[in-house]
């Protein structure tokens, strides 16, 4: 394993990183693929897709349900990686870390089994106007139910969270706060500590969605100090349908379950039913298994490489392709945070984002275009769209050259 702290980001071996990843070799449209859409999804590395076909060809069965052989192998697969997650992200216990589908069943989870039973009429749920619709609509659903409503803090211009107004804000009636990590569309990282520390003195608990965070930085959830933490696996690397929910022991023992079915329980009766502990009581049905085998794999590829050399790639990648779009006229950033993730947002003169996503398609470019599942974010800047370039450590700053010529090809299409 490579020790990260004594990688000089000078040394780091892009190139040699980009081997492990088959689908970054490929062409589009006849030219090299620019792979700039990884906020929406990573590409993978071999070692995952080994590690998902692997367990397809000579470990699958069902977890916790059988004695055999097969099914101790996948049980400990399965198992194995809550361990290696928990491990991931400082959880103090494995038995805190639910494995869901991904951020959006984690916070749908805590929005049901969490906010629902404690919401009354006049009750208000926190969260802010840069939230990706994961962490607006679960609340907006189970406010609507309950009498509760939903606040959000406001953002400046440069797409930073107002941390005053935000604190301001945590009233008496706030059940409870949610904030992302790094904002999808800005970049943004937001201060979770100094959020959590303010939630805590006020005794209101705090969610944090870390989609957007888990594939650039280390996270500690201990050290974070929030209650809630929920994350996808498929932007860090592993399989889609993975993701988890960490939350205290304490709420997970009191909260009901969401959904009911087979290995949730520890015994059936007409008359009443019981659960298992946590964080079994909240893993109704057969899960993802493979899923799960190939994020543990992902994990060990993220050590191997190591967050600080990552880190300090990838705020490289983001400066230059900052720069370099800075000095083309008539374009508009978006998300100017003094702290930000690799991901800019931006429009160029009146041109319709997905227009020119289409046209930079054609020319092999990957980026996102569109509201990128943040309306309230899109009506704060009098935008109905905007395109989006989200770099990944195994992005180069040559790609960020051929995503500038590009770019200024597709500008001339378009004039
Ligand atoms: N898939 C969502 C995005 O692209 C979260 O930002």
């Amino acid at each position: 394993m490579i020790e990260s702290q004594s990688i000089p980001t000078t040394v780091f071996d892009v190139q040699r990183i980009r081997e492990d990843f088959p689908l970054l070799s490929r062409t589009v449209h006849g030219k090299p693929l620019v792979y700039f859409d990884n906020a929406n999804t990573s590409q993978k590395p071999a070692s995952v897709i080994e590690a998902v076909n692997t367990h397809y060809r000579e470990h699958n069965a069902n977890v916790a349900r059988a004695v055999h052989q097969l099914g101790e192998e996948a049980t400990a697969a399965y198992e194995g990686a809550r361990d290696k997650l928990a491990r991931f992200i400082n959880a103090p216990s494995r038995n805190e870390l639910i494995l869901t589908s991904g951020t959006t069943q984690s916070i749908n989870l805590v929005a049901y089994s969490y906010a629902l039973p404690r919401l009354q009429p006049g009750d208000a749920i926190l969260t802010t106007v840069m939230e990706h619709h994961a962490n607006i609509v679960p609340w907006q659903l189970v406010a609507a139910r309950s009498g509760a409503t939903v606040k959000a803090a406001p953002i400046n211009e440069r797409g930073e969270l107002i941390v005053e107004k935000y604190i301001e804000m945590l009233t008496p009636e706030v059940k409870l706060a949610c904030v992302t990590h790094v904002s999808n569309v800005l970049g943004t990282v937001n201060p979770v500590r100094e959020i959590a520390r303010e939630c805590k003195k006020r005794d209101i608990a705090l969610l944090v969605d870390g989609s957007q965070a888990v594939p650039h930085r280390p996270v500690d959830v201990q050290a974070l100090g929030c209650d809630f933490y929920a994350l996808t696996g498929h932007k860090m690397l592993a399989p889609t349908g993975t993701g988890a929910l960490w939350a205290r022991r304490e709420h997970l023992e009191a909260m009901p379950p969401f959904f009911g079915g087979g290995e949730m329980i520890r015994e059936v009766r007409f008359s009443g039913t019981t659960f298992a502990a946590p964080p079994h009581k909240f893993e109704a049905g057969t899960p993802n298994i493979a899923g799960f085998v190939g994020l543990s794999a992902a994990i060990d590829y993220y050590q191997s490489v190591g967050f600080d050399a990552i880190h300090a790639w990838e705020q490289q990648l983001l400066s230059y392709a900052t720069e370099r779009l800075r000095e083309i006229s008539g374009l508009r950033l978006f998300g100017e945070a003094k702290e930000k993730e690799p991901v800019i947002s931006f429009l160029l003169d009146d041109a319709q984002a997905t227009d020119m996503a289409t046209l930079l398609d054609l020319q092999g470019v990957a980026v996102r275009s569109g509201h990128h599942c943040a309306h309230p974010l899109m009506q704060f800047y009098g935008v109905p769209a905007t395109l989006r370039a989200s770099l990944a450590f195994y992005n180069t700053r040559e790609e960020i050259d051929a995503f500038i010529v590009a770019l200024l090809k597709v500008r001339k299409l378009l004039m």
